[in-house]
This record gives structure tokens, C-alpha cells and sequence, in this order.
């Protein structure tokens, strides 16, 4: 089985990264990680690229030359699959067209509901009996796309942030691997 060359793009503490990676040391797991992007040089998920001796590149989004960068990078590496694992930017259209169904990103909500920040907040403010995790398609829109995958769990009066995070994150974690090996299943 040729593995696809993947990317992973984080900002943060990289957890979904991190499962990722090692899900795919498994044979028959559909996808290789070749480079991990962070957009913050403190993103704690940079110690996994280390840690697993895969390339990574902090690349500042400020920066205007940063999609070019990204472009480069994506070359270099024969990327050819993108996972967006907690990137909390905005991927630009350059990028979307040059990956025409190959970006994928998982989001802490069940979409269309709460896309953008406080998701865990908004969930709770607006009472809703369940929540989860989303893995979509990346289009030019924030946490839109076609949905591949969702997986839920009920709410219960005693939740708070913290432990509406830790339950989504533990589905997230089987959600993404889940979402990829589903994409690549008749290739
Ligand atoms: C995840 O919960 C992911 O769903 C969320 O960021 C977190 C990253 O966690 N992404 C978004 O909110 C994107 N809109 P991690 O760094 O531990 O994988």
C-alpha cells in the first residue's frame, strides 16, 4: 500500500496530532505524516514532529509571503493530503485550489452548529442536550465543507468547559483516524 504524503497544520497543544501520528505507524493505516506546519512557534504539538523525527516548519501567517511559503514547503515535501489539526487560521483560497478535496479539519462541535471559537461555552449557554466532534472538507469558509464524519455524546446538566472539552477531544481522537481511513477506503 503507497501511503499518501500528508501535512499536518497546528497551532496548539497537538493531541490530535499526536494520535495521528501514531495511528499511522500502523501498515495498513492510509496515510504518512511527512511534515507538520504550525503557525506558532509555541505550539506545544511541535514536540511531537520532534519527538517521531518528522520535518516541521513554523511558518508566520502575518507574514504576506507566508502563503507562498506554505506552497513551498507542501512541494518540497510531495504533500498530497492535508489534515488541519487545531489551525486556527483561516486556510486561503490559493492553497484550497491547489488541494481541491484533499484538506481536511476537524472542528469541537457537531456543525453546522457553533462554528468559530467558545465552542464548549456556546454549547452550554444554549442548552443543547448533545455535542461532539466534525470532520469536514475545507472550503473557503470558516468550518464549512462537506461533513464526513460526526461523532456525539449527551450533555448532562453537570457539565462544564473543562470536562465538555476532555469528552470531545477522547471522540475527536477517534473521529479523525476514523474520517481518514474512510476517505482513502476504495483507493
Ligand atoms: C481540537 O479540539 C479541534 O477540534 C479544535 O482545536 C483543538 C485542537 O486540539 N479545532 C478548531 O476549533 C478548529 N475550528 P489539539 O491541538 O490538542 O489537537
Amino acid at each position: 500500500m503507497v501511503k499518501r504524503k500528508t501535512c499536518i497544520f497546528i497551532s496548539g497543544r497537538g493531541t490530535n496530532l499526536k494520535n495521528i501520528i501514531s495511528r499511522s505507524r500502523d501498515k495498513s493505516f492510509p496515510i504518512q505524516i511527512s511534515l507538520v506546519i504550525s503557525n506558532n512557534k509555541n505550539a506545544q504539538g511541535i514536540n511531537y514532529a520532534k519527538k517521531f523525527k518528522i520535518p516541521f516548519k513554523i511558518i508566520d501567517t502575518s507574514l504576506q509571503t507566508h502563503e507562498n511559503k506554505i506552497l513551498l514547503n507542501l512541494r518540497k515535501y510531495k504533500i498530497t493530503f492535508i489534515c488541519l489539526a487545531g489551525y486556527m487560521k483561516i486556510i486561503s483560497n490559493k492553497i484550497i485550489n491547489n488541494f481541491q478535496k484533499r484538506i481536511i479539519n476537524i472542528h469541537p462541535s457537531l456543525l453546522p452548529k457553533f462554528k468559530g471559537l467558545n465552542t464548549f461555552q456556546r454549547v452550554l449557554k444554549s442548552r443543547e442536550k448533545e455535542t461532539g466532534c466534525t470532520v469536514h472538507y475545507v472550503n473557503n469558509k470558516l468550518d464549512d465543507g462537506h461533513i464526513i464524519i460526526k461523532k456525539k455524546f449527551y450533555v448532562s446538566l453537570k457539565d462544564n468547559v473543562d470536562n465538555l472539552k476532555y469528552q470531545t477531544q477522547k471522540l475527536e481522537h477517534k473521529a479523525y483516524p476514523e474520517a481518514i481511513i474512510n476517505i482513502f477506503r476504495y483507493c
